[in-house]
Order: structure tokens, then sequence, then C-alpha cells
């Protein structure tokens, strides 16, 4: 294991972990590994954020544009950041963007648009609104993107990128050295992003896979009785987490880590 610079992620993401990531990593850097895979990454709220790396890291999201943005951000920064320099913030740059069909535009453009997308739409969702209001000042300026997206292109330099889906991705890399943290959509959510990704019967084929899994996993998802049927046979650790999801005020919401302690145990 190397000791690397956290990165931060370079635009929010649903699902992207932001309270829940220092627990997240402390369990992970508990685990010892060589490779470590992450078959649900999203915008790599935890990936980016780990302070050791593996000879082995894969990034894996059925999601196209993220992948994308990833792999440009790691071969084509220096085009990517020229393009994101003279962006402006603008609720109709916005909407001409959020319209504009991705599969018309290059790689490069492709990346800029989504990362623009992600950085101005409120709440980081898929289909998202103009996030620039009175109370949310833009998330946009070269001032405060450059440092991110510098942070991770160098730590990205060696990572594999896949965009597989979950169940292909798994057996590709699984060995007895292999750790696999998932964030896979919330029971409850299987929609968020995207129709036809994702549904509700994969969870139990997750908990299948995992059975009988070579190497070590952690699994983070929505505590509810349906998950706790399904993942009863692995370790379960529940989290209480106080989200502010909304101008009401906090809410209070369960996690789950599900991990395979046995397996754990056998590497340490
Ligand atoms: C909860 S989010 C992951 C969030 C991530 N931890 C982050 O920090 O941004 C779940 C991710 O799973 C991806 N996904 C959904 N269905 C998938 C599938 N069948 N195979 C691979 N990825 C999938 C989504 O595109 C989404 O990015």
């Amino acid at each position: 294991m190397k000791q690397v610079p956290p990165a931060a992620p370079v635009a929010p993401w649903l699902g992207g972990k932001k309270r829940l990531h220092p627990l997240i990593l402390e369990r992970i850097e508990a685990i010892p590994h060589r490779a470590y895979v992450e078959p649900f990454v999203g915008m790599g709220g935890i990936f980016l954020r780990r302070r050791f790396r593996p000879r082995l890291e894969v990034m894996n999201d059925r999601n196209g544009e993220i992948i994308n943005l990833f792999r440009i951000l790691q071969r084509h920064y220096p085009q990517l950041l020229e393009i994101m320099r003279f962006q402006i913030c603008s609720r109709r740059e916005f909407d001409r963007l959020r319209v504009t069909d991705p599969a018309t535009l290059t790689d490069l453009e492709r990346a800029a648009r989504f990362l623009y997308l992600q950085r101005l739409s409120f709440g980081g969702k898929l289909d998202g609104v103009f996030g620039v209001s009175a109370g949310h000042g833009p998330r946009f300026s070269l001032a405060r993107l450059e440092p991110v997206l510098d942070a991770a292109h160098e730590r990205l330099d060696g990572v594999v990128f896949e965009s597989l889906d979950w169940a292909d991705l798994i057996p590709r890399y699984d060995t007895a050295e292999t750790l696999f943290y998932l964030d896979p959509p919330y029971f409850g959510g299987e929609n968020d992003y995207g129709r036809g990704i994702f549904d509700r019967a994969q969870f139990a084929r997750i908990a299948e896979i995992l059975g009988s899994l070579k190497g070590a996993f952690l699994l983070s998802i929505n505590d509810t009785s349906e998950i706790r049927a399904l993942f009863g046979r692995f370790h379960l650790e529940p989290v209480r987490l106080n989200y502010s999801v909304s101008a009401a005020g906090g809410t209070e919401a369960q996690e789950l880590l599900v991990s395979n302690r046995e397996r754990i145990a056998t590497l340490l």
C-alpha cells in the first residue's frame, strides 16, 4: 500500500457519501488488500478520498457520462481545463447544455458538459435544475474548480476504468486479495440513476454473488427490513447519521454497513 494525498469528488452526485465517508474510509483502511474495486463508483466520493492505494484500483459505473469524465480527466486534462476556463455560470447555458444530446458531442465536450451540469445542478441530481439561488452560490468558478480537478487528475494516475454492469465486473476482479466497496442505489431508489440499469431484484443477486466471493467486501445501503433479510448471513453494522436533506431541517437516517467478516479475518 502506498500513501497518497486524498482528492475530493469533482462534482456532487446523488448518494455521494458526504456524511458517511469518514467511517467507510476507516473500515476500508482496516482491511488488507492488493486490489481495490468499486462496482458503483459514482463520482468517487469514497474512491478519491482514500489515503492509501494498492497496486490495482478499478472504478466502474454503468453511467457512461461518469466514466467518460474520469477518462478525460486522466488523459486530456489540459484540454478539459481549457474548455472549463471559458465557461460562464448562466441559466441559459445550463439549459442549453441540459437539452444537448451527449451523443452529438466529442468525448471531451461530453465530459465538459457533464461536469458543468453536475457542478451547477441543485443537489447534484441527474435531471437537475439550475442550482443557483440567493441562498446557494454557484459551485462554478475556475479558482474553485482548478485545484479540485488538479488533485483528481493526479489521483487517477494508473486507475483502471470500466463501464460494466456490476454483475459482469465482480467476477473479473475477484481474487483472495481484492477488496470490493459496493455502494448500490438505495433500496426504494432503484431508478434514481436512470431507468433500466438497476432494479429491486438485483439486491438478492448482489447478496448471492457476495456470498461466494473469494475476496473481501464492504457494502453500504439504507437499513430496511428487506435488506436485513437479504444480507442477514453477513456481518451487519447499523449506522445512525443525521442528514440535513431539506430546508425543513435534519432528519435521522439509518445506514447499514455489510461485510464478510470471516473473509476479512483470514486476510488480517
Ligand atoms: C449510490 S451511487 C454511488 C455513489 C458513489 N459512492 C459516490 O461517491 O458518488 C450508485 C451508482 O451506481 C451506478 N449504477 C446503477 N446501476 C448500476 C449497474 N447495474 N452497474 C453498475 N453501476 C450501476 C449509478 O450510476 C450510480 O452512480
